[in-house]
């Protein structure tokens, strides 16, 4: 029987390689939403409607119907890639100047009214790896797994630094740390539909927890 499977947790705590390793596995789709709330990030940046000083969050609202966010597969690449009105998103959705202020966007109500909506239709074919904040809360409370993810703030960072450094972007361990730290407090303190633990989530704490380990753990919970 095919179900949905729910992966929350905290920023980069290896969510969505697991999800994604799962999805490949279990011949599941596979659904990334924090990459829906960056994309939506990025709209706001390319239109200066968010900056280090402001943030206009009624113009955003306003332009919400001129967003339409698209999943694509990509072969070669071994999943689905972000694409805005259009334009492949994925490599720019990832920098760290868009980590700084999804939280800020991700906060606002109409803006994940929009994209839970969207999450529901892609949710129709049964089957599913959707990994985010509220998936197993808000999104598919249903969900027949859930899985909390979380380690420390160090790990995380330190694995977010390694990646955001091979891809060659210029950043510092502490940027990196203070933007996953202030994501964690944002993304736990908003009012709507916060990041908190579903209360039958299995929690995954894999700070000290080599990937195979942590795979095997989760792929034996699927099954089951
Ligand atoms: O998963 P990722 O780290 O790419 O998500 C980026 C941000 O998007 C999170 O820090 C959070 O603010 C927001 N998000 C959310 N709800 C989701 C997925 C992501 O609020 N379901």
């Amino acid at each position: 029987k095919k179900i949905i499977i729910a992966v929350d947790g905290y920023s980069s705590t290896g969510k969505s390689t697991v999800a994604k390793q799962l999805a490949k596995v279990l011949g599941y789709v596979y659904v990334d939403t924090g990459a829906m709330y960056r994309a939506v990030t990025l709209f706001a940046m390319q239109h200066d409607l968010i900056s280090k000083d402001e943030f206009d969050k009624e113009k955003l609202i306003e332009n919400l119907s001129a967003i339409q966010l698209q999943f694509q597969f990509n072969a070669e690449r071994g999943f689905a890639e972000m694409y805005l009105n259009g334009e492949n998103v994925e490599d720019k959705i990832r920098t760290l100047e868009v980590s700084n202020y999804v939280s800020q966007v991700a906060a606002v109500p109409e803006v994940r009214k929009k994209q839970v909506e969207q999450q529901h239709k892609l949710g129709d074919e049964k089957g599913i790896v959707m990994d985010g904040r509220d998936i197993g809360t808000v999104v598919f409370p249903q969900a027949e797994l859930k899985l909390f993810m979380t380690a420390s703030a160090q790990t995380r960072a330190q694995r977010r630094f390694d990646e955001l450094q091979q891809k060659g972007e210029n950043v510092s361990f502490e940027e990196v740390l203070e933007n996953v730290k202030s994501r964690d407090h944002i993304d736990s303190t908003r009012k709507d539909s916060p990041l908190v633990q579903a209360t039958d989530a299995v929690v995954i704490d894999n700070s000290n927890m080599s990937k195979e380990e942590q795979f095997e753990k989760i792929l034996s919970l699927a099954k089951t």
